[in-house]
Formats: C-alpha cells, structure tokens, sequence
C-alpha cells in the first residue's frame, strides 16, 4: 500500500517537474501567493490564525512523515531469508505510533485554516511546476468547503488510529492505515491530480 501510493506520487512528480531554474525564469507567469479568491482572502483576514507553512510544507514537515512512521510500523518484508514481521511491542514503541496519529489529526486543522497557499512564489518544496502549483490553488479557493470535509475524514480517521494504538490493535493499524492511504489519495486526485481521477473513471 506505502509502495503504490508512493510510486504514484513520484510518477506524477516525474511527469511535472520543471527545473527549477527553467520556471523562475519565467517571469509572466502568475504567482500562486496572491488569493484568488476574495471570499477567502476576506475570511483570512479576519482569522485569528497566520498560515507560515505552505501546503506543500505541512505535507512535507507534519502530514508524509507522520503517516510514513505509522506504516512503517506494521510491515512484513518477505525475502530470501524468510517472512520477517515487523510489530510495535514496547509501550514506547506504541506511545511513537500514537504521537503520529495526534500529529496527522492536528495537521487536518493546519489544512482547514483559512488563506494557506500552496506554495509562496518560487517557494516550492517538490512540484517546482508553478502553473501547477497556480492550478492546485485555484481548485482550492474555488472548493474550500471540499478540502476542509476531507480534512475532515483526515481527522477521524487518525482519531481511529490513535485509539488502536491505545489499545495497541496491530490489526486495527494495518485495517486503518488502508484507509488512511485511501483519504490521502481521494483529497489528491480532487486538488492535486484530478487528471488521474478522470483517467480512472474512464476505466
Ligand atoms: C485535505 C486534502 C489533503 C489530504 C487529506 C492530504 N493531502 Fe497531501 N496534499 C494536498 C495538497 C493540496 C497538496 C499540494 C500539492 C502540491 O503542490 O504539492 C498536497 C501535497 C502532498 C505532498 C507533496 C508535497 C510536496 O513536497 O510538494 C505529499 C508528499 C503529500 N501531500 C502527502 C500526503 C499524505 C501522505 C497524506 C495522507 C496521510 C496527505 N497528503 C493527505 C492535500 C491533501
């Protein structure tokens, strides 16, 4: 499951990618960190909250890495040596686990407040693409509520996680960490990569 999801994104990384000294070059392109959109600008400026981090940052910083660990967890690595299991065992390795799940349900606010951009101008932590990037963000502006309901299914379903780790449920974790590989990707293919969304309902 890490591997597909994995394999995806860099697929998509690969097809996007520009050097990045061939797009700062450009300089008629739009930058992404002007609001598209003024119901959300205004919002933004009334909020209490400052967004520092870019999308691509609280990816990057909080969301991959925590998910990443909480995968990596529970694997079973089959190779000519045998059938080798990993587990969490030690109340510390499990607190690891639980520390994660916390971290992913917060990252679902750090998602939802209002005026985050995608990236800030050249700013650009994979996709140096900023046409891209110019894209990603107006999806977001124009379907706000949308990122904030899988926001949502982001918080719940770390929640769920975090719970299984209390009760240190190895099955629950691989059962969940389906599904959170499940709500990475349906937030993606709507903001990210909608182009992959389409190619499948084709199928
Ligand atoms: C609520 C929507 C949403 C959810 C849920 C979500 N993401 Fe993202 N993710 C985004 C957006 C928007 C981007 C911006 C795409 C870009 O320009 O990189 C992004 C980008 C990324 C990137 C690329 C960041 C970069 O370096 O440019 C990674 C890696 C990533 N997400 C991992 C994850 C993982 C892992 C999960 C699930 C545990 C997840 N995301 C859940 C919206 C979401």
């Amino acid at each position: 499951m890490i591997y597909t999801f994995k394999l995806a994104r860099r697929l998509i990384w690969g097809a996007s990618f520009c050097a990045l000294t061939a797009c700062n070059g450009n300089s008629a392109l739009p930058r992404s960190d002007k609001p598209a959109n003024n119901a959300i600008a205004e919002t933004a400026k009334a909020s209490p909250y400052k967004p520092t981090a870019t999308f691509q940052e609280i990816m990057d910083s909080v969301v991959d890495p925590s998910s990443d660990f909480i995968w990596g967890s529970v694997t079973t690595i089959s190779n000519s040596t045998g059938i080798h299991e990993k587990r969490p065992h030690t109340d510390t390795e499990w607190h690891e686990i639980r520390r994660r799940a916390m971290m992913l349900a917060e990252a679902a606010n750090l998602i939802a407040v209002p005026g985050r951009r995608v990236a800030l101008g050249n700013k650009t932590v994979e996709i140096a693409d900023p046409l891209k990037v110019m894209e990603i963000q107006q999806r977001i502006d124009t379907n706000y509520d949308q990122l904030v309901g899988f926001a949502g299914a982001l918080r719940e379903i770390s929640l769920d996680l975090l719970a299984a780790a209390d009760r240190k449920d190895v099955t629950a974790i691989i059962q969940l960490g389906g599904t959170l590989d499940a709500v990475c990707e349906s937030c993606h293919k709507v903001f990210w990569y909608p182009e992959d969304a389409r190619n499948t309902e084709r199928k």
